[in-house]
């Protein structure tokens, strides 16, 4: 079988030049594409000063490319500044239903998700952790253990930021329902390298943000609600951009939207479309299935190398439990990304890990740029 091509648009990143950029879990490259929406956003602000008509136009069009990139449809997503803000905006609208008031939280969660929860517990929630192995693993059964009928929802992440496991959303998916429990999934670590469809896979809800594969910038974020959803949740967190008609401008009623525009706040993040719109467009152009096939063969040569170093992974070899993120065990990781810094790799770590997350437009000379280096600095692995 032909191998899948990698280096994709790789002229388009100026950072590439001169780097070797293998950290697109922490924050995408910079395209051309995207450097220009920020300029064309400054343009405009000299050439006509305020184009409220022209943003709200092109937020619709962020709001149309975040659900074309899940499955979903515009009148489910809601535009945010962040992941975080999504959530906070949703979770406003849950109560606890008497003895339902559970709230089960995989330990794939980024901090702030369980924080959200605990947030939550002096207004009646109880939350509850579903923990890993030591191997970074969680079995199904702990799942099974942790839902039931006092489950309200479950929060799981899609791709765990610390070392890039995968949860078994599906399974979990259908746990989950069967106990009468909604799931929110934090998509975030797989938005833009791993293909997601909510619709197929019965998602509830769903948050994310633009500045990781998704190639944008920090600032802006999304939430989906499942249509069926939307009209049963009212948050408490919102505001006028969350109206029924944000131009009514009545200051003695709140008539909250009847789409998932209801969990949206204030004034959108209006240079942060301008990016979201370039750097989705990119995504999408190139191709989730694509980027995902290309993502695959440089994970497999970095598992593989790894593998001949004698260093030990933190994340699952199966494919199929992992996306573009490798994590490496170092015994000081914040040093081994200096020493690669050093030499122009650019890298991140968490929890003791080496992360390593190649994106489209790396290639397999960047992975054996990088195993060099690691041969170099076998010292700093576990
Ligand atoms: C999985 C995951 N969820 C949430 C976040 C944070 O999102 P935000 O800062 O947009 O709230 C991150 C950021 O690194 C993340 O990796």
């Amino acid at each position: 079988m032909e191998k899948p091509m990698t280096g994709i648009l790789r002229d388009h990143f100026p950072i590439l030049a001169h780097n070797v950029y293998l950290n697109s879990c922490s924050y995408g490259a910079l395209s051309h594409e995207v450097e220009a929406a920020f300029h064309s956003y400054l343009a405009r602000r000299h050439e006509v000063g305020a184009d409220w008509q022209g943003w709200m136009g092109l937020q619709e069009e962020v709001r149309a490319l975040f659900a074309r990139l899940i499955g979903a449809v515009p009148a489910e997503v809601a535009i945010t500044t962040s992941a975080s803000a999504g959530l906070d905006s949703f979770v406003s609208a849950l109560a606890p239903q008497g003895s339902r008031n559970r709230i089960v939280v995989s330990d794939y969660e980024f901090p702030t998700v369980g924080q959200i929860w605990h947030a939550q517990e002096r207004r009646g929630f109880e939350v509850v952790h579903v923990p890993e192995d030591e191997d970074g693993r969680i079995p199904f059964s702990r799942f099974e253990k942790a839902i039931d009928e006092r489950t309200l929802a479950v929060s799981i992440a899609h791709v765990c930021y610390r070392h890039g496991a995968v949860n078994e959303i599906e399974r979990i998916v259908r746990l989950a329902h069967a106990n009468g429990a909604i799931v929110v999934l934090d998509a975030y670590q797989g938005l833009g390298q791993l293909p997601i469809d909510v619709h197929a896979l019965d998602i509830d809800v769903l948050i994310g943000g633009a500045l990781k594969y998704l190639l944008s910038s920090a600032g802006l974020g999304f939430l989906f609600v499942r249509k069926e959803l939307i009209e049963r949740f009212s948050p408490f967190v919102t505001g006028w951009f969350a109206q029924r008609d944000i131009a009514a401008m009545n200051i003695y009623a709140h008539d909250p939207a009847g789409d998932a525009r209801r969990f949206e706040t204030g004034t959108p993040p209006v240079p942060n479309l301008y990016a979201g719109k370039a750097g989705l467009e990119l995504v999408l152009e190139v191709g989730i299935e694509r980027i995902a096939a290309a993502i695959a063969t440089l994970t497999a040569r970095l598992k593989e190398g790894a593998d001949e170093l004698g260093a030990r992974l933190a994340t699952p070899k199966d494919p199929a439990r992992h996306g573009a993120m490798i994590a490496i065990r170092s015994r000081d990781d914040q040093a081994l990304v200096e020493r690669l810094a050093e030499r122009g790799i650019i890298t991140s770590c968490r929890d003791g890990n080496l992360r390593v997350s190649p994106h489209f437009y790396n290639t397999e000379a960047d992975i054996e740029r990088l195993l060099v280096a690691l041969a170099d600095h076998r010292d700093l692995l576990a």
